[in-house]
Parts: structure tokens; sequence; C-alpha cells
């Protein structure tokens, strides 16, 4: 079971997102507990304040420390071994390695920052700070779904028994094979004809080619970083030759 506590001043932006799907199921299991702890609670002032102006001026509002550090700790306090991870553009960028190192924790607390940014000194205080790609959003809300979600779906059970992960996008490091489903045509557009042959050999060949074609036109970044084994190698040379038809 993975205890995961949500820091924010939003907790009810999470309903949904855990009503559901996977993170559902997960709950429903048992697999997975899931809290938004909200921030406000740790206020100490009567209007319940959580944010303040920056030291130094400037546009914008800073998020307080204080509120975000009794948070922490009343949350320390009730599990052992917690994982305390900042929602933040400026960490770590999310891999699937990083979602299945994280899926294995017993405990994680994820802080959701807003306004202009985090008070600095919260950073003393947090393990891990992560980000889930070059782009600013409004808060970490939406960003702790992102990796709540992927954390989800990798606990084993969650996933349906049909559903297998092992041909799935990063899995092996490449981005996922085409995939098809009836019609056989639509709109003109015919499903390629080694997948309705039957071919085991032949159909895993070709989606291997497929998920390195793919990988190659969008993010070159990844084939550089594998093991080129002797198919991949043939594989590649196909895929460069037929580019210059
Ligand atoms: N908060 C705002 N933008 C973010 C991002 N890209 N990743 C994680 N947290 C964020």
């Amino acid at each position: 079971m993975i205890d995961i506590r949500v820091l924010t001043i939003f907790p009810n932006i999470f309903d949904s997102f855990l009503m559901y799907g996977n993170p559902a199921r997960a709950i429903q299991m048992g697999l997975v507990k899931i809290q938004a702890v909200d921030l406000r609670q740790f206020a100490d002032d009567p209007r319940r304040t959580t944010d303040d102006y920056p030291y130094g001026g400037g546009i914008g509002m800073v998020m307080k420390p204080d509120p975000i550090v009794r948070g922490i700790r009343s949350v320390q306090g009730s599990t052992n071994e917690v994982q305390v991870i900042l929602l933040t553009p400026q960490g770590r960028q999310l891999t699937q390695q990083i979602v299945e190192e994280l899926s294995s924790k017993a405990s994680l607390l994820l802080i959701c920052g807003r306004y202009e940014g985090i008070d600095e000194r919260v950073r003393y205080f947090v393990h891990d700070e992560i980000s889930v790609g070059d782009y600013v959003l409004s808060g970490g809300e939406t960003a702790s779904m992102v990796l709540m979600d992927a954390i989800v779906r990798l606990i084993p059970g969650v996933l349906g028994s049909d559903s297998r992960i092992d041909g799935e996008s990063f899995y092996n490091g490449l981005l996922e094979y085409p995939q098809y489903t009836r019609p056989r045509e639509f709109e003109g557009y015919e499903v390629p004809s080694v997948l309705l042959e039957g071919h085991h050999e032949k159909i895993r060949r070709w989606r291997r080619k497929m998920s390195l074609k793919r990988t190659t036109k969008h993010r070159p970044d990844l084939i550089r970083s594998m093991t080129i084994d002797n198919e991949v190698k043939e594989l590649l040379q196909e895929i460069e030759s037929e580019s210059l038809i």
C-alpha cells in the first residue's frame, strides 16, 4: 500500500481525479491511499494566509515557508519514511525511470506551489524536486496528478489483466509502435497488411521498426542513449534507406 498525501491550497481540485480510472481502481483495491491535505490549516493567522509579498520587490506573491513546513512536519509525524517532493518547473524532469523509482516508496508527500513561487527555504525541507516538463503551470496540482497517475498505473494489479506495460512508450526506452483496431479501412486509410496476416515474428519486427522510426523522428535523443543490438542496427538502416526514396 502506497500512502500519498498532497499538500495544496486547493484540495478539492483532486476530487474528480480520484473518482475515475486507474486512481479510483487502485484506491478501491486498497493498493494506494491518496489524501489531499489543505495547506491553509497550517497558516497561523485568522485569514489563513499562505502567501506574502516578495522581499526585494517585484510582481506577484510568494508562498510562505512556515505553513508548508508545518504541513510537512504534520505528515511526517503521522507516517514514517515520507519522501517529500516539491513539484516545481525547476526540479529534475520526470521520466518513466523516476516514476518507477517513486512507485516503490511506501509514503510520498507532494507539495504543490501556487502564486509566482515558493520561498526558497522550503527547499531545505524536501528530499526531491520534480518538474513535469519545460513549461510553467499555474500550480503544482496538475503536475502532482500527472505524477500520481503515472505511479498508480505501475502498481501491480491496477491495470486490467489484458493491459501490458512492456510494449508501452518508454518501457524499453522507445516511443510506442502504432496501434490499430476495426474498421480495416477508415476514410481511405488502411490497416497495415502485416498486422492482418497473423505472422507473429513479422509483426514483432514491424512493431520494433515502427517504434524506432517514430522515435528517430520525434525523439532522436532517445535513440542516442539506447543500446543498439544487431536487429536495431538493421532496422535503422532499413528506415534510413526508405527515407531516401
Ligand atoms: N508547477 C508549475 N509548473 C510546473 C511544472 N512544469 N512541473 C512541476 N510543477 C510545476
